[in-house]
């Protein structure tokens, strides 16, 4: 095997990082703004995104599906993040998932009729010691409980229809 020449090492290595830097970082910012901005990333602005930056259309329409966190489909009012990872899974995140579904009459990944609710799966958000978890409009709830999750979109729909 022939030995590495060091120098050529240091140089791919080094436009590697400018490239990741230069490419990467500023793109997946700006996708983040955008979601911040309008709750999701409208397809029409990957469309002019790609006409004043170097990135495609495709590039950036397969860049916002490898996030889990970015999404091209609007968001309700109120969005409902359930956890199915691995933990969550074997302490009932499909019971769940069932709950809000039947409480709020909609499926699992849509958004209701009225554009008030958004419920989504998600993969392990990093709190398995808290399984099962979900968040409500960002905010966390840990170890749920059927009945008080009831409680809690209770007072979701009270609070939206206020
Ligand atoms: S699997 Fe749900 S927080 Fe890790």
């Amino acid at each position: 095997m022939a030995a590495i020449d060091s120098q050529e090492l240091h140089d791919f290595l080094e436009k590697l990082v400018q490239d990741y830097e230069a490419m990467k970082s500023p793109i997946l910012t700006m996708l983040n703004r955008i979601q911040e901005r309008y709750r999701y990333i409208p397809v029409e602005a990957l469309y002019e995104l790609s006409q004043m930056t170097s990135y495609s259309f495709g590039d950036l329409n397969a860049l916002v599906s490898s996030f889990e966190d970015l999404t091209t489909e609007p968001v309700g009012e109120h969005l409902i993040l359930v956890c199915d990872g691995t933990a969550c899974h074997a302490v009932g995140s499909v019971d769940v998932i069932k709950a809000v579904e039947d409480e709020l009459g909609i499926r699992c990944g849509t958004t209701s009729e009225d554009g008030k609710y958004t419920l989504k799966s998600v993969y392990c958000v990093g709190a398995c010691s808290l399984a099962p978890i979900a968040m409500i409009d960002g905010v966390s709830f840990g170890r749920i409980k059927l009945t008080k999750l009831d409680d809690m979109l209770a007072s979701l729909r009270t609070e939206a229809a206020s």
